[in-house]
């Protein structure tokens, strides 16, 4: 009995590796996470069993459900992927469903996935490191395992790239935090909603501007001097290197 815990990659199909495509063509059943992209199915063996658990973020409920369902279908099948969206350990709890599995003597084999916190800034032209803009990106995630929101105070630094995940509908208090922690409110800010999908749409501006943003989840929110750039188009906005 095998589970194979597999990333889907940030949206569109071809950004599968090509290990999870093979499994997916090869599965019996599918069980997938909100957020894949229609077009990830295609590559999905069509006699496969496709079953949709789409979790509501935050809701441990439903996790247990599903880690016991993982049990149930492994008992019964060759072949279950459990697809999640992006990798499956950033922030999707993979860990989780592992230790589950583990526990009554299912084995799993894992398979990562472009996770969209950092393919996500890319997807508009936001190269993360640059070099002398850039020492190094913090992944953060707004929220806590208990639905608290993480302080940001702590996490402000010039020379830090900060991404967010699951942040949008806390932007105001992020951008506050920032500040209040140390950072220019001019520093650049850009949120990248559905990444890599046909939908994908960028908003650009500065912290102080960023609780106004019109935007909805899913989005990346970028935030540093590297968000400035849009290397797609090779248009540099006014880089200040350090
Ligand atoms: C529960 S987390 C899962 C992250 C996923 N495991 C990964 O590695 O990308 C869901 C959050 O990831 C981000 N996200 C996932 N896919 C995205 C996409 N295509 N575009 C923008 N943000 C995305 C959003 O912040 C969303 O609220």
């Amino acid at each position: 009995m095998t589970v194979y815990l597999v990333g889907a990659g940030p949206g569109e199909g071809d950004l599968l590796t090509v290990r999870a495509a093979r499994l997916l063509g090869d599965a019996d059943v599918v069980v997938r996470d909100r957020l894949i992209d229609v077009s990830v199915m295609e590559f999905v063996n069509p006699l496969a069993t496709i079953v949709d658990v789409g979790k509501v973020p935050g809701d441990s409920s439903s996790q247990s459900s599903i880690n016991e369902l993982l049990v149930e279908l492994a008992e019964s099948h060759e072949t279950v992927v459990r697809l999640k969206g992006g990798d499956p350990f950033v922030f999707g709890r993979g860990g989780e469903e592992i230790l589950a599995l583990r526990d009554v003597g299912v084995s799993c084999v894992v398979v990562p996935g472009l996770s969209s916190a950092l393919a996500g800034p890319l997807a508009a032209g936001i190269p993360v490191t640059h070099r002398g803009i850039s020492r190094g990106v913090t992944i953060v995630s707004a929220r806590g395992a208990r639905g608290e929101i993480t302080d940001f105070r702590g996490l402000a630094h010039a020379e830090l790239t900060i991404v967010i995940l699951m942040g949008v509908e806390h932007r105001g208090v992020i951008a506050a935090q920032l500040i209040e922690g140390g950072l220019d409110p001019t520093t650049a800010v850009a949120v990248v909603e559905q990444a890599w999908t046909g939908q994908q749409r960028t908003t650009r501006g500065s912290l102080d501007e960023l609780a106004s943003f019109d935007v909805r989840p899913p989005a990346i929110i970028v935030v540093g001097g590297v968000a400035r750039f849009d290397l797609r188009s090779l248009e540099l906005f006014d880089v200040a290197l350090l």
